[in-house]
């Protein structure tokens, strides 16, 4: 049941510290600060490349993933929507693995790209909640994400926990690959294991502001998040939940990209989402943000606190975050997006938890 919350959304978002706990004691030793070895079945540290496919916020879980497989791995991905994965006729080396990513493990395009992988030979790999489902059955190896049952169509646990499944998977393979030193995985193992504490303090504190901001964003046509590196895809996860659970229009950009078409659209209409915690885009970032504020763009700044220092722009409203390490930001910052589509769609009055043209399993094409 719901417990003391309105929705089944609100309530799956705070039980986040909770779960992922749960889900990374599956993969971490956290008195020695160490991955543990999961599966025989995948050889992280043998194979040559990895491909990733998934649906909607799976998919962007996996695009968060490919970034961490390629930096802490040197393990290069081939990602893609399973809509589009099943039918480009991807070479695909039989010595690779692949992982599909679902919540659901019943998702019909990322079953069909599994499927098109596993004929070509690839060892195969399900980040799934449903250990029953059919994506498991028909895989080498299971990586469970132990959520829990998630009810509200828009995924939010489910999405940090195959975050956090995909960063364990992701320092376990450059150990193996010998990218990763014992010394340098300690500290990346120590920050998961300190993500559920932060997770909480995060979600004690910022509703207030939340609130005060989904009331303004309940107002708005159109929202633009932005982002890189990590929160390119993050920015695209954002842009999501609110689109559907809100109707609002939403894009989530990489920031970079904003001189290549969408700073077009920047009026004083339009507010600007830009998630940057200070890691080593942030500059980057406070000049895309520069060129938002130059065209009288309102800018809603999610950052963290070495971040909110540095930045001297005006924003609309500034979210500050607690400064964490690189590798669990993705999973912190997922937080107040989650909160801002939450409460702007409760401020519109739509039906969150059961959104319009939705289903919560897409079992066909
Ligand atoms: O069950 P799956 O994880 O395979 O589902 C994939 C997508 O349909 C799902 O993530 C969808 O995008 C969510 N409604 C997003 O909140």
């Amino acid at each position: 049941d719901k417990g003391n919350h309105r929705h089944f959304m609100e309530k799956e978002i705070y039980e986040q510290p909770e779960v992922i706990a749960h889900a990374l004691g599956h993969y971490v030793n956290f008195i020695e600060n160490r991955v543990v070895p999961i599966s025989d079945a995948i050889d992280f540290g043998k194979v040559p490349s990895l491909a990733i496919s998934a649906c909607g916020t799976a998919y962007l879980a996996g695009l968060i993933g490919k970034y961490w497989f390629e930096r802490y791995a040197r393990l290069p991905v081939e990602i893609d929507v399973a809509s589009e994965f099943r039918y480009r006729e991807i070479p695909l080396s039989p010595q690779s693995a692949a992982l599909f990513i679902s919540q659901s493990g019943e998702t019909a395009d990322t079953l069909a790209s599994l499927r098109y992988c596993k004929e070509h030979g690839l060892k195969i790999g399900a980040v799934v909640n449903a250990r029953e489902s059919t994506i498991a059955r028909e895989s080498d190896a299971v990586f469970p994400i132990l959520a829990g049952p998630e009810i509200g169509v828009a995924s939010t646990k489910a999405f940090t926990c195959q975050l956090a499944v995909l960063a364990a998977l992701a320092v376990g393979a450059g150990k193996a690959r010998g990218t990763i030193s014992g010394e340098e995985e300690q500290p990346l193992v120590k920050s998961l294991a300190e993500m559920p504490r932060i997770m909480g303090q995060v979600l004690n504190s910022i509703q207030p502001k939340i609130e005060s901001l989904s009331r303004e964003l309940s107002k708005c046509h159109d929202v633009l998040y932005l982002g890189r590196g990590t929160s390119f895809p993050l920015a695209m996860e954002g842009a999501l939940k609110l689109k559907e659970i809100s109707y609002i229009h939403a894009e989530g950009y990489a920031a970079g990209e904003l001189k290549h078409g969408p700073i077009a659209l920047i009026d004083e209409n339009m507010p600007v989402i830009v998630i940057a915690p200070h890691d080593r885009f942030f500059d980057k970032t406070v000049s895309n943000m520069q060129e938002v504020a130059a065209r009288g763009g309102r800018i809603i700044l999610i950052t963290d606190e070495k971040g909110a220092a540095a930045s001297k722009l005006d924003t609309m409203h500034t979210i500050v975050l607690p400064a964490v390490d690189e590798i669990i930001a993705p999973m912190i910052f997922s937080l107040p997006l989650q909160l801002l589509a939450y409460h702007t769609a409760v401020f519109m009055g739509t039906d969150v938890d059961q959104p319009r043209n939705l289903a919560k399993s897409v079992t066909v094409e």
